[in-house]
């Protein structure tokens, strides 16, 4: 690989940045400053460093964000902010988020480079859990909470796949849970509690498969998945 597209991928610039970094000596190959933009290097092998700084290539990247409500998920949009403008700091090239959540709904979302991962993870047949914390207006009754566990109609030609409903308030037309799914239906959670009668008043997804919202994160924020995080996503 040559040696600017590699800081380039490495976003430590634009490639005529990058350029520029290269001829001020600002670059090294195993020690050695290399002021050519054409050098060829071994990417996994040799030693790169930019201002002393070792680069460890990582084609990669994972990433957790507590997103809040009122961004899209989307990598582009031309009228509403997206997922994407609360990561412009992150590392690794073609960054996209890992299913969707509604503009309106909070929560953890993956944000990832890695195809792979994001199709098992999405892929309907893999039924990937996803816990949401769920606060609704109405009155829930054990029968509602039967028929969410055993599958309601939403108006798809099959009901929903059987879901994990744990209550966690009731009083005054108000109801709080936690509902775990195995599917990603389009507003699937909204129309689910629509079904038994009820109105999603908030919303905010706690896990997928493996994967927890860090209680330490602030709304908005982001951090790297840890090599843990990583390597259990991926069994
Ligand atoms: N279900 C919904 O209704 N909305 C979401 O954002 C996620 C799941």
């Amino acid at each position: 690989m040559r040696l600017d597209k590699f800081l380039c991928d490495m976003q430590i610039g634009t490639r005529s940045q990058v350029k520029g970094f290269i001829k001020k000596g600002l670059v090294s190959v195993n020690d050695i400053i290399v002021k050519k933009s054409d050098f060829q290097l071994d990417e996994e092998k040799d030693n790169v460093c930019y201002m002393g700084q070792s680069l460890s290539y990582q084609k990669l990247y994972y990433y957790m964000l507590y997103k809040p409500a009122g961004v899209v998920t989307a990598t582009k949009d031309s009228q509403e902010p997206t997922v994407m403008t609360l990561l412009l700091d992150a590392r690794g090239k073609g960054l996209f988020p890992v299913g969707r959540l509604d503009k309106d709904t909070e929560g953890l979302l993956l944000i990832t480079n890695d195809g792979e991962l994001a199709h098992n993870l999405l892929s309907p047949g893999k039924h990937v859990d996803k816990t949401y914390y769920v606060e609704c207006a109405g009155d829930i009754t054990d029968s509602n909470i039967r028929q969410l566990e055993v599958g309601v109609d939403i108006g798809d030609t099959a009901l929903t796949l059987p879901a994990k409903v744990n209550l966690l308030s009731q009083s005054k037309g108000r109801y709080s849970m936690e509902l775990t799914i195995i599917e990603g239906r389009f507003h699937q959670v909204k129309r689910m509690i629509q079904a038994v009668g009820g109105t999603v008043t908030y919303l905010r997804r706690l896990s997928m498969g493996t994967l927890y919202l860090d209680s330490t994160l602030q709304k908005g924020a982001y951090r790297p998945l840890t090599e843990q995080e990583i390597m259990d996503l991926n069994n």
